[in-house]
């Protein structure tokens, strides 16, 4: 078996050469006479045509089981080796249409100088590094809201009004609790759309959720400033940025497993407070079961602990019945933290913490005299905006865009990836699509070779975190809120193209 021409032109539409002779000097363990060798020989072959141009981007590829028969080789042989290839980026493989060369590829151009040594070199992958771009053409990594709909003529009418109407005393120091005229507009809305029990002098103003703990637990190692001491307890899987920030506070996190209800909360043990995500685990994607949600409030009024509840993307739920905060439940165990960052632009830089009354005076010294971070005239904009309507009629309109951007994604998966679960899309900006056991990387890895900029699960995991009480392995998180409205086909379709491959279906059937 040194060269085959592969007739499988039912599929291909032609004769496909490929020469899997054995390299010279890879004699030994894994050549071309093992199963391995057969894979590595094929998947070189198959490189060495796509590089040479001689596979243009785009071609189909013989279904598994007829290039097999041409050439001789087990079906799983091919399997493999299309794997191999679609997670190195030069093939794509998508349920329906088949397995084809990647568009975009690198190739050779006919007769360069010493073209023949340096395809060698090339064969193991289309560069060392991926192509330097001015970023990825298709961004789907999860925590930017969709930056074209900020509603730039409302915030600009509510900053205007603000302006007009503001007092003198605006353009001093600013009040470190933040302008009451934010705090009461907070007041009504949170207890409306959130369910949050509260009044505006227990409200701080702060300029974000990371600010927001950076008050809470001091900004330096060895303690000092901060309001809360650790160990926290938190979510096994979470931001690293934060889990990052309160290391370098000194603060211990501590992880908690997650199942179907969300967090095991009955696994609380020393600690004292504990960091939830309750109205949708970030970023697996549950709601905290409310029975889970009765238990922490159990557990915090037993043991003198206090609840942080992050309400990141509150706002945004679909399918299922509005869950509200668990801070309702007890106010005085739970400091309620939000910010705008996905309801309208992490840009703009403004959270508010929602505190039980013991902790605002501890609060506010740790912000010091003056404000020193959140605007006073944005406070005074989103106050308007908020007051105004425009905040709930800007929540309504994303709330719809977003819900049409997760049902194009179930629907794209449905038709092009029926193997591949999504997760967790009932709320929220983002998904999980879980994959088959050790895909995880070879998939962010063909991602960022097609240009696609996506996170997987193993990102977020806590690195104390336990294998196996996580109820979700090998997985990606998918933004389907940042890609513009016009890109989003595009980012589907691509993000199609990099999952693995199911199983085969059927005779003659599709990978
Ligand atoms: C889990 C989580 N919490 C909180 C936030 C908000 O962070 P910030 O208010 O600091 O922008 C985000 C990102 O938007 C997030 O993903």
């Amino acid at each position: 078996m040194a060269k085959s021409w592969v007739n499988s032109a039912e599929r291909i539409g032609a004769d496909l050469h490929l020469d899997l002779s054995e390299p010279p000097g890879s004699s030994g363990p894994g050549g071309p006479g093992e199963p391995g060798g057969r894979r590595a020989a094929l998947a070189r072959a198959l490189r060495e045509a796509v590089r040479s141009g001689r596979l243009a981007p785009g071609t189909r590829l013989p279904p598994y089981r007829s290039l097999a028969a041409d050439l001789g080789v087990a079906r799983n042989t091919v399997a493999d080796a299309y794997a191999e290839l679609v997670a190195e980026g030069w093939l794509t493989a998508r349920q329906g249409s088949g397995t084809r060369v990647a568009m975009g590829v690198p190739t050779i151009p006919l007769k360069q100088p010493g073209s023949a040594r340096s395809l060698r070199g090339a064969e193991r992958m289309p560069r060392k590094t991926p192509p330097r771009t001015r970023g990825p053409r298709h961004d789907l990594r999860q925590g930017t809201p969709d930056a074209s709909a900020f509603p730039r003529a409302a915030w600009l009418a509510s900053y205007r009004r603000a302006l007009q109407q503001a007092p003198n005393e605006v353009f001093g120091p600013g009040d470190p609790a933040g302008r009451v005229e934010l705090r009461e507009a907070l007041t009504e809305y949170l207890a409306r759309a959130r369910g949050v029990r509260t009044e505006p002098g227990r409200i701080v103003i702060c300029s974000g959720f990371a600010h927001a703990l950076r008050l809470l637990f001091g900004q330096d190692r060895g303690g000092g400033g901060g309001v809360l001491r650790g160990p926290l307890a938190v979510e096994a899987y979470g931001l690293g940025f934060h889990r990052e920030l309160l290391g370098a506070a000194g603060v211990r996190t501590v992880p908690l497993p997650l199942d179907e209800d969300g967090a095991r909360v009955d696994r609380l043990a020393r600690e004292r407070a504990v960091l939830l995500t309750p109205a949708h685990q970030f970023p697996t994607g549950g709601p905290l079961h409310p029975e889970r949600r009765a238990a922490v409030i159990d557990w915090a009024r037993a043991r003198g602990g206090v609840v942080l509840e992050d309400d990141y993307d509150g706002e945004f739920r679909y399918d299922r019945r509005p869950v509200g905060a668990v801070q309702g439940l007890d106010p005085e165990r739970v400091i309620f933290i939000g910010s705008v960052s996905k309801s309208l632009s992490p840009a703009v830089r403004l959270g508010w913490m929602v505190l039980p009354e013991r902790y605002v005076d501890d609060v506010l010294a740790a912000k010091g005299e003056r404000e020193a971070w959140a605007s006073v005239l944005d406070q005074l904009s989103l106050a308007d905006f908020i007051v105004s309507g425009a905040y709930d009629r800007h929540v309504r309109r994303m709330r719809q865009r977003y819900r049409s951007r997760r049902d194009r994604l179930v629907a794209a998966l449905a038709t092009h990836a029926p193997h591949v679960e999504v997760t967790g899309v009932a709320a929220g900006l983002h998904a999980v699509l879980r994959l088959p056991p050790g895909t995880e990387r070879s998939t962010v890895k063909a991602a960022t070779w097609q240009g696609i900029a996506l996170d997987g699960l193993a990102e977020f995991r806590h690195p104390d975190a336990m294998e196996t009480a996580m109820p979700v392995r090998d997985g990606v998180v998918v933004g389907y809120a940042t890609p513009p409205e016009h890109a989003y086909g595009a980012a589907l379709e691509a993000l199609c193209g990099v999952l693995p491959p199911g199983e085969e279906r059927g005779p003659g059937g599709d990978e």
